[in-house]
């Protein structure tokens, strides 16, 4: 495995491999790799000749400073777990690697920015585009792979892909949980031993209104309401948003109709540590 610090050196290489016909897989992540992470470079490797990770905590896409500060950050650990799945290339750039100077392009995303996430966090995915973009302008990948823990950000690169004609294959990856259904994230990493036992009601209540919205023994409202409160009762935990969206446009449904995959979105404050998840229910 090989790892580089600089884009015109990661770029060399990659060509050399390119001229050869390989195929190239890309898994983009900002380090303190879970099993999460580390199923999206399996997949990767299955599917491409050449596989890439990139660890960089990107500063463009925290809207909170402490968040950037607290980031958990592993990089020994991460090269060891990397070099155990055979991973070709880690691409590990400084900060001014990638930002030499302020950038002034923004990519926009209209709509899509103005819900969940987007509205919760303002300014996330001008940050999450602009380094997604950038890494496709590095590496150049055939594939790009993606987990669908972050729906929102999922969608955002599909649409991103789209306008703008880049060559690449996102492929989406199912949310990986530990064995008690909390989705993996690198911030479970920063969860204290209370907020730790409670976070599982998180998946828990998501799964029970997504089976009563299924079953019709509900209506959406009374889902979100219930999921609120059940969640909520736990003492470290408090809901920022519920959404019960189309799964491919996020636009607000209201109800099952025939053939829609519908997705319930989530993101809940354990303690400090903002967590998200998601359901499909189709
Ligand atoms: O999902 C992430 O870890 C980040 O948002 C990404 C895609 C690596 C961009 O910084």
């Amino acid at each position: 495995m090989q790892v580089f610090k600089h884009i015109h050196e990661l770029r060399s290489q990659i060509s050399v491999q390119k001229v050869r016909g390989k195929k190239v897989g890309l898994v983009p992540t900002m380090g303190a790799l879970h099993r999460g992470h580390l199923e999206l470079v399996s997949a990767a490797r299955r599917e491409n000749d050449v596989v890439v990770a990139s660890i960089f905590v990107n500063p463009t896409q925290f809207n909170n400073p402490e968040d950037l500060k607290k980031y958990p950050r592993s990089l020994e650990t991460d090269l060891q777990l990397l070099e155990a799945e055979n991973c070709d290339f880690v691409f590990v750039p400084e900060e001014n690697e990638i930002y030499p100077e302020e950038p002034l392009t923004k990519i926009q995303f209209g709509y899509l920015n103005s819900i969940m996430e987007g509205a919760h966090r303002p300014g996330h995915f001008d940050g999450v585009g602009l380094v997604v973009g950038k890494l496709f302008n590095i590496v150049q990948p055939d594939r790009a792979y993606f987990g669908k823990k972050d729906l929102q950000q999922l969608t955002i690169i599909k649409k991103m892909v789209h306008d703008l004609n880049f060559d690449i294959e996102i492929i989406p990856y199912p949310i990986v949980r530990e064995k008690d259904g909390l989705a993996m994230s690198s911030r479970n990493a920063r969860l204290n031993d209370e907020e730790r036992k409670e976070a599982p009601a998180i998946y828990r209540n998501l799964e029970l209104i997504s089976e009563r919205l299924s079953k019709q023994e509900t209506s959406f409202e009374a889902a979100k309401k219930s999921f609120i409160e059940e969640v909520d009762r736990h003492s470290t935990l408090c809901t920022e948003y519920i959404e019960v969206v189309d799964t491919k446009t996020l636009r607000p449904v209201e109800n099952l109709g025939e053939g829609k995959n519908v997705s319930i979105c989530v993101a809940v404050f354990a303690g400090n540590i903002r967590l998200i998840d998601n359901v499909s229910i189709i």
